[in-house]
């Protein structure tokens, strides 16, 4: 068995930790900022978006939960989201009548967080909005409305700040495009 080390699986940097850092600290003033007197839940989905929240919710200055909940997407291919989404564990908390912030790793085709949507939108939260930390807009197939973008980034596959390829280097603390490969990319 070979040792897989980073240079191996990573092209390029796309996003390097300065950067995230920085974006984060903007969006968390910004979020803070909109949230004030607000019943605030940050509303995380796993497993991608786990380290985006856990540095977002220490830039924000205004009392808050946070709960999670843990999906899969059935078929399509290893990099590609089907839009069939199960969920394997629901929300603790009950959104209704509260302002419920969802915060996702990255909006590619939009089926993954348009379906969220939907469901969470049928609990009757005060308000539903959308933080997520990349967005690949050159791949959209279905409108979804995103409220708090970290980055617009091309349609490359990346992983690392929460970001797997295949489950792992979610914890590279950079965002950087995958390595050539076989890999097939809708
Ligand atoms: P969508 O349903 O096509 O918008 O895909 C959203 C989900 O697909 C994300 O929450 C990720 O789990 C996964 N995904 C999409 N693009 C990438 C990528 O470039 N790297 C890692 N995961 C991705
Ligand atoms: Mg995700």
């Amino acid at each position: 068995m070979g040792v897989t080390v980073v240079h191996d699986i990573i092209d390029h940097i796309l996003v390097d930790q300065h950067a995230l850092r920085q974006r984060v600290v903007e969006l968390g003033q910004a979020i803070s900022a909109d949230y004030q007197g607000k019943d605030l839940v940050l509303v995380c989905v796993l497993k991608g978006g786990i380290v985006f929240l856990t540095d977002l919710m220490r830039q924000l200055t205004i009392p808050h939960e946070i709960d999670f909940m843990a999906i899969s997407s059935y078929g399509g291919q290893r990099t590609e989201s089907s839009g069939v989404v199960r969920i394997m564990m629901d929300l603790h908390a009950n959104i209704a009548g509260r302002d419920v912030l969802l915060v996702e790793d990255i909006v590619d085709s939009g089926r993954t967080i348009d379906y969220l949507l939907r469901m969470l939108q049928a609990r009757e939260p005060a308000s539903l909005r959308v933080c997520t930390l990349l967005n690949k807009p050159s791949r959209r197939v279905v409108d979804v409305p995103l409220d708090y973008i970290g980055f617009d980034i091309p349609d490359e596959f990346v992983l690392g700040y929460g970001l797997d390829f295949d489950e792992k280097h979610r914890n590279l603390g950079f965002v950087g495009v995958l390595r050539q490969m076989d890999h097939v990319q809708g």
